[in-house]
């Protein structure tokens, strides 16, 4: 099955110049313990941002060139994607950006792990739209708002049903 995860604001963006618009701690947390023993497939420019290959979890990248570190699994097309997870099919893929990653995916998706970020930042990349009527909700929690996560921030996980 293919997840998505991500972190947009109260207007859907999602980045800023190559990087998140935000820092909030909790998320990357929550973020970190969703995936953590799941393959991640990520968009070459998303994998710029931090440009490591993420430990615990099989890193696949998206991109039609080949220059990345050991320990990355380079895809070169979305059919070659599709074709993977389709002979793994006991696997949950958690696809984790960026937009145009998103927008190419969108009717493969089975799950959505959704942050919702209450405020508003500047930034050049929104996710791409989705439509909720195929997807219920499943689950619902306020993050955590302290010294270090100035932003309140929700949860939300929806599984498709359509
Ligand atoms: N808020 C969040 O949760 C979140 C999550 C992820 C990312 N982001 C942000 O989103 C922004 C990056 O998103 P983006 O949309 O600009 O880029 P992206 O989706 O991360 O990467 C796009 C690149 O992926 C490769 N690619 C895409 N489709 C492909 C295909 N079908 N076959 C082969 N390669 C393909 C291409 O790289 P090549 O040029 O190498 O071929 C393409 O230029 C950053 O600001 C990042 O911080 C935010």
């Amino acid at each position: 099955m293919i997840s998505y995860i991500w972190a947009e604001d109260e207007h859907g963006l999602i980045g800023a110049s190559g990087k998140l618009p935000w820092h909030l701690p909790d998320d990357m947390a929550f973020f970190k313990k969703t995936t953590m023993g799941h393959p991640i497939i990520s968009g070459a420019r998303t994998f710029r941002s931090y440009n490591r290959p993420l430990p615990g979890r099989q890193n696949i990248v998206l991109s039609r060139h080949g220059n990345f570190p050991d320990g990355v699994l380079v895809v070169s097309s979305i059919e070659q994607l599709c074709e993977l997870v389709a002979d793994n099919p006991q696997k949950n893929y958690f696809v984790t950006g960026g937009a145009n990653l998103f927008s190419q995916l969108l009717d493969k998706v089975d799950r959505l792990y959704r942050t919702k970020i209450h405020a508003q930042f500047t930034g050049d990349t929104y996710m791409p739209k989705i439509d909720y009527s195929q997807f219920k909700q499943v689950k619902k929690h306020p993050g955590l708002v302290d010294e270090k996560n100035h932003y309140a921030h929700t949860f939300e996980v929806f599984d498709r049903i359509g």
